[in-house]
């Protein structure tokens, strides 16, 4: 998507080879049409897929799912990280290793709001390491509904988080692939399609 692109290189703060800030348009302040725009650009990519949810993980997935349901005229859901008193219900919940905290946490979903019925789609802001992705994943498995695929706005493709998506035979698709960074360089790679 070369608008993103563009807003990346214009906007992203490069602070290592790792890590890219994107706070002042995507993860913190919100740019509202760039997001609408990334919800239909999911749209398109994945809209023949028969999809009838939207799946994410709190906190900065949620725009961006909510925009590419809002563009498919179906729900979204976003999986919560803490377990809410509310949440006393059945629920859905896969075990998440966070790598920059290292620490494992829970991701969870009311049982209520997905089965073998739906095919999901599921969206988050960044592809890294893939780890909270895969947990989505497994929480679609245990529910009996149809992975249409994951897509990511921004990708770092230089880490392992495709990779791990793709040996289970999941499509995905990023709207913006990063090949490689550094302070003051960034490279994309073209997008293929799914
Ligand atoms: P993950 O695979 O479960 O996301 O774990 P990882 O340790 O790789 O990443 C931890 C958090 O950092 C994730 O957000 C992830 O989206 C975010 N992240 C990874 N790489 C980058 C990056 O280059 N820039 C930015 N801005 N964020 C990055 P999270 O913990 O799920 O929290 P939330 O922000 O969604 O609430
Ligand atoms: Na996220
Ligand atoms: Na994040």
């Amino acid at each position: 998507m070369k608008v993103l692109e563009e807003r990346i290189r214009q906007e992203g703060l490069i602070l290592s080879e790792t890590v890219l800030k994107v706070d002042s348009f995507l993860n913190h302040q919100v740019d509202t049409a760039l997001t609408l725009a990334i919800g239909k650009e999911f749209a398109a990519v994945f809209g023949d897929r028969q999809i009838t949810k939207v799946l994410t993980v709190e906190a900065s997935g949620i725009q961006f799912a909510m925009a590419a349901g809002i563009a498919l005229g179906v729900p979204f859901i976003y999986a919560k990280k803490k377990k809410a008193i509310t949440l006393s219900e059945a629920v859905y919940s896969a075990p998440v290793h966070s790598f920059t905290r290292q620490e494992d946490y829970q991701i969870s979903i009311s049982q209520k709001y997905l089965g073998p019925d739906d095919t999901v789609l599921i969206v988050d802001d960044f592809l890294a390491t893939g780890a909270a992705l895969v947990g989505l994943c497994d929480i679609v498995a245990e529910s009996g509904a149809q992975l249409a695929g994951v897509g990511c706005v921004i990708e770092k493709s230089f880490q392992e988080g495709r990779g791990l998506l793709e040996q289970r035979g999941i499509p995905v698709y990023s709207l913006a692939r990063i090949a490689s960074m550094s302070p003051g360089e960034i490279h994309f790679i073209d997008n293929e399609g799914l």
